[in-house]
């Protein structure tokens, strides 16, 4: 099976549901046992499968065995949002005087994770150029570093990093690698073939793809999942049964959603590479990219988020008559769903920050690319 009927085929069960093609929405807390000898059998269950709605639904058993089956590992965990994947993931891998080395180019939240609250467990953290080599990461690896955190492309910047070469030096050093995949999701790119032990998916974004839910996946093997489903139960982290049932409904149409932004952001972002007030397009499917020959290796596309620096720093003032002009692209967070936003990431909590020009994040939605560029095209004269 391709990927497109694999969309279309997994986690369907009509002969179950009355010929009905959908999964319908399971809600509760409480499963009644038919028979006191599941009941004996439950409680002295010890791989956290009790029978209670926090633990599993019809409906998470078959977004997750869908999604397993779709990165061809051993488990996959969905919790309720792309942030409490990350969250629940560090949590179940780390204990108290720890030391872990995170990508800089991270998204804002999971650095804000680590900084207010990881570091309340006396675990310590580097945050590594993941513009640098990644031999450049030996010199950072200490005795207690548990585990490398990577996201590529990594937020705002859009660097890819040599996923191979990191793990070799993580496996080198008996260190677990993490890879956050939202931005390709596992249409694109595999992060498991390229030896990482764990991959975290923001259901959010393209799975879901209209904008309307949280729901993070975090896939792994038997080695760690155990861990992480203990973990999740243990804080109380589940995945709710709307959302469930959306991100199903949004696998379906995927393929068709991703394929359409990944085009439109092509298109705009060749554009904006000619524009005369940019500096550079932060995009690695485009050639002028200083990391596209690795993501030609280890992706099969690219999505519609990527980001352009502008030749100039323009000012708050500037940058709101630009965003004022904009008809089509709408200024809000997140993305991976039906419409366009922009947003304007100021890497100030960065160690290291190279870029001179003001950077503007651009989601393409699936409207007609033609607007979207005439809408970006009159925006930026604001700033002549
Ligand atoms: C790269 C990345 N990872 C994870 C997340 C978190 O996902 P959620 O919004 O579901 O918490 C985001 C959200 O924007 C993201 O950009």
């Amino acid at each position: 099976m391709r990927i497109k009927t694999k969309l279309n085929r997994f986690g369907r069960n009509s002969k179950k549901q009355k010929g009905f093609v959908n999964t319908p929405i399971y809600k509760g807390s409480t499963i009644i046992f038919d028979s006191f000898d599941k009941y004996l059998k439950d409680i002295s269950d010890k791989n956290n499968e009790s029978l209670y709605g926090l633990n599993s639904t019809p409906l998470s058993d078959n977004l997750e065995e869908s999604i397993k089956k779709l990165y061809n590992c051993e488990s996959v965990v969905s919790v309720s949002s792309g942030l409490s994947s990350i969250s629940v993931t560090f949590l179940a891998l780390l204990k108290s005087n720890d030391h872990i080395l995170v990508t800089d180019s991270l998204y804002s939240p999971t650095r804000e994770f680590i900084n207010k609250h990881l570091v309340n467990f006396n675990i310590s953290v580097d945050y590594y150029d993941p513009e640098l080599p990644p031999k450049n990461l030996q010199k950072l690896i200490r005795k207690n570093t548990k585990l490398i955190f990577i996201e590529s492309p990594g937020t705002a910047t859009f660097d890819i990093q040599d996923i191979p070469e990191i793990v070799k030096i993580a496996k080198k050093n008996n260190i677990i690698t993490i890879a956050d995949n939202s931005w390709a999701s596992f249409i694109y790119c595999n992060p498991f073939k390229l030896g990482v032990d764990i991959v975290i998916e923001a259901a959010t974004k393209y799975i879901n793809g209209h904008a309307d839910i949280l729901l993070g996946l975090i896939a792994s093997n038997k080695k760690y999942s155990n861990q992480i489903r203990s973990t999740a139960k243990g804080y109380g982290i589940n995945s709710g049964s709307d959302e469930l049932y959306l991100s199903i409904r949004g696998l379906r149409t995927m393929m068709l959603r991703i394929e359409e932004s990944q085009k439109n952001a092509l298109i705009l972002a060749r554009y904006l590479n000619n524009h005369k007030l940019v500096s550079k397009v932060l995009h690695p499917a485009i050639k002028t990219h200083h990391n596209h020959k690795i993501w030609k290796r280890d992706f099969k596309g690219s999505s519609g988020l990527f980001g352009i620096e502008m030749k100039k720093k323009y000012s708050k003032i500037q940058l709101k008559k630009f965003f004022n002009k904009l008809k089509i692209f709408e200024l809000g967070y997140s993305w991976g769903s039906y419409e366009s936003l922009v947003t304007f990431p100021s890497l100030e909590e960065r160690k290291i920050n190279k870029y001179k020009g003001s950077i503007i994040r651009i989601h393409c939605g699936l409207e007609d690319i033609k607007d979207l560029i005439l809408d970006m095209e009159n925006a930026l004269k604001a700033l002549k």
